[in-house]
């Protein structure tokens, strides 16, 4: 399940979604519905989308989940989170109607009387609220849960799979989608057994970032980024997502059986590379899109054990200072095992096998207990052929830059060389710079609210298919099947605070790179 470092805040002055879109009447099921992510993510998204007149007129929310509550149980509790983040009357009049709309339904996820009591308040809100037979499930529980509940949800009559157009059933699966490509492969058969692929929505909440979905405008919304993006052009690219939290929230036992490479690389890194070096679809529909960024996870590199020494590097946080506060090092971290070999840091350097890519690096790194929480992608120019000026102190000129800045300060800049005034010839590099606070005045929306409005417009191009969820596993699972031989190197470390091992420095510096310090 997705765990985000920073709580979800209710910012009156965000940003709402454009109330073009409006849904069909529908009811949304939420298994783990007394859970962290309802709690954090989905929940004030639910309420913000009811703020900005998002959600259909005809709607209803129904909790699902293993404690006995009643359906006042739930708006009590869920009116505590909502009002902890926001106030005031205009909350109140939303907050009555959003409170109307939920309902609560006790039961595990195995039983199958649960499934039938299920349905009972599903059909009796149809009536009551005229939520039209439309339903959403989304599964915001452990992994090993989601067949369990898609086989049931499929016994008990709540989902056929001929039955896509009105009214319809859509099921969302929250991340992890498999630890690797043969537990990826089972449970897309399980899920294949009831839901055809265009009910799937498989969330990778990078997708809804406002900012990660500007990737594709930059690129194919200008004419004057696109005809430079390629190998004649471009010298590499860095992809970095940098965390300062460790272990928060009880996380360790979690993320000791994940590490970095599951946890982040396999899906929220893989989309920034996709969409960094994809071709341009021939429109933005949902499978056309997909299509390109298949091809990409397809050129992937295949590696054999040696290939990941060379070009992986894994490593671990020993204790450390984060912005003058003492941290433990991974090891002490609760629910972590003393002997843990997993990963809390990943570098990695790859090529594409493609005619635009062949022979350019693609540097990415993330870990956490990094100095900054911080997600960029560097587009690093070629220099010119020659060299007509007087080199910069650093020896850096032309080096050209595209940075950009998918959180926090969302935003892009370009670095380029200009001459500092006087009689020499001597450049120093100056930017451009395009902040979204400042251009469009309001904070980006939350990558949920869109998430989740696109789940009820039945809009599948921010969600993940089948093929491009196996291909990104392949190439993670080649890591994890090298790192689990005997002779494979432990992971080395990297003291809290500090941005990773040296053995990543030496990673990009063979390439004429560096990393950016953020
Ligand atoms: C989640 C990971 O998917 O993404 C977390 O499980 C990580 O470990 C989080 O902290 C980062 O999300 P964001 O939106 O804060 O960058």
């Amino acid at each position: 399940m997705s765990q985000a470092a920073s709580p979800t805040e209710i910012n009156p002055l965000r940003q709402a979604l454009p109330r073009t879109r409006v849904p069909q009447p529908c009811a949304l099921v939420l298994f783990g519905a007394t859970g962290d992510l309802a709690h954090r993510k989905l929940v004030p998204a639910l309420f913000q989308l009811a703020r900005g007149g998002n959600l259909p007129s005809d709607y209803a929310i129904v909790g699902f989940a293993r404690r006995d509550w009643t359906d006042a149980e739930l708006r009590a509790e869920y009116e505590k989170t909502l009002a902890k983040d926001t106030g005031g009357s205009e909350f109140s009049a939303v907050w009555a109607q959003f409170a109307n709309r939920l309902a609560f339904v006790p039961g595990t996820f195995d039983d199958p009387a649960a499934y039938q009591r299920l349905k009972q308040t599903l059909e009796s809100l149809d009536r009551t609220h005229g939520t039209s037979g439309n339903r959403v499930y989304y599964l915001a529980v452990a992994p090993e849960f989601f067949a369990t509940i898609i086989d049931h949800l499929g016994q008990a009559g709540l989902i056929d799979p001929w039955q896509q157009e009105s009214p319809w059933s859509r099921v969302v699966i929250e991340k992890p989608f498999g630890r690797d490509l043969h537990s990826a492969r089972a449970l897309n058969r399980e899920v294949s057994r009831v839901l055809d692929e265009s009910q799937v929505y498989r969330i990778d909440h990078y997708l809804g970032k406002e900012t990660v979905q500007n990737i594709l405008a930059l690129r194919f919304g200008n004419t004057i980024f696109e005809p430079v993006w390629d190998r004649r052009y471009i010298h590499s690219v860095q992809v970095t997502v940098a965390e300062e939290v460790g272990m928060a929230g009880g996380r360790g036992a979690y993320y000791d059986t994940a590490g970095a490479l599951r946890d982040m690389v396999q899906n929220h890194m893989m989309q920034l590379l996709c969409l960094v070096a994809m071709e341009p679809p021939v429109d933005l529909s949902a499978d056309a899109v997909r299509n390109e960024k298949v091809k990409v996870l397809q050129a992937l590199p295949q590696w054999r054990p040696d290939d990941v020494v060379q070009n992986v590097v894994r490593a671990q946080y020993t204790a450390g200072s984060i912005q003058g506060a003492e941290v433990p090092g991974y090891l002490q971290e609760k629910g972590v095992s003393p002997q843990s070999r997993t990963d809390t840091f990943v570098a990695i350097r790859l090529e594409l096998h493609t005619w635009r890519w062949a022979g350019v690096p693609f540097f990415l790194r993330t870990g956490k207990r990094l100095p900054k929480r911080a997600t960029e992608i560097a587009v690093q120019f070629r220099r010119p052929p020659t060299q007509l000026f007087e080199p910069e102190m650093d020896g850096q000129s032309g080096v050209n830059q595209l940075v950009l800045r998918i959180q926090p300060n969302e935003g892009a800049s370009l670095a380029f060389e200009a001459k500092i005034p006087g009689s020499r010839r001597r450049l120093q590099e100056v930017r451009m710079d395009f902040r979204y606070g400042t251009a469009f005045a309001v904070p980006p929306p939350e990558a949920y609210e869109r998430l989740l409005l696109d789940v009820m417009l039945g809009d599948q191009s921010l969600f993940t298919r089948t093929d491009e969820v196996e291909s990104a596993w392949r190439f993670i699972t080649s890591i994890l099947d090298a790192w689990q031989r005997p002779e494979a190197p432990p992971p080395v470390t990297y003291v809290a605070g500090s941005w990773g091992p040296e053995a990543a420095d030496a990673l990009i510096t063979a390439d004429g790179a560096r990393w950016r310090r953020l």
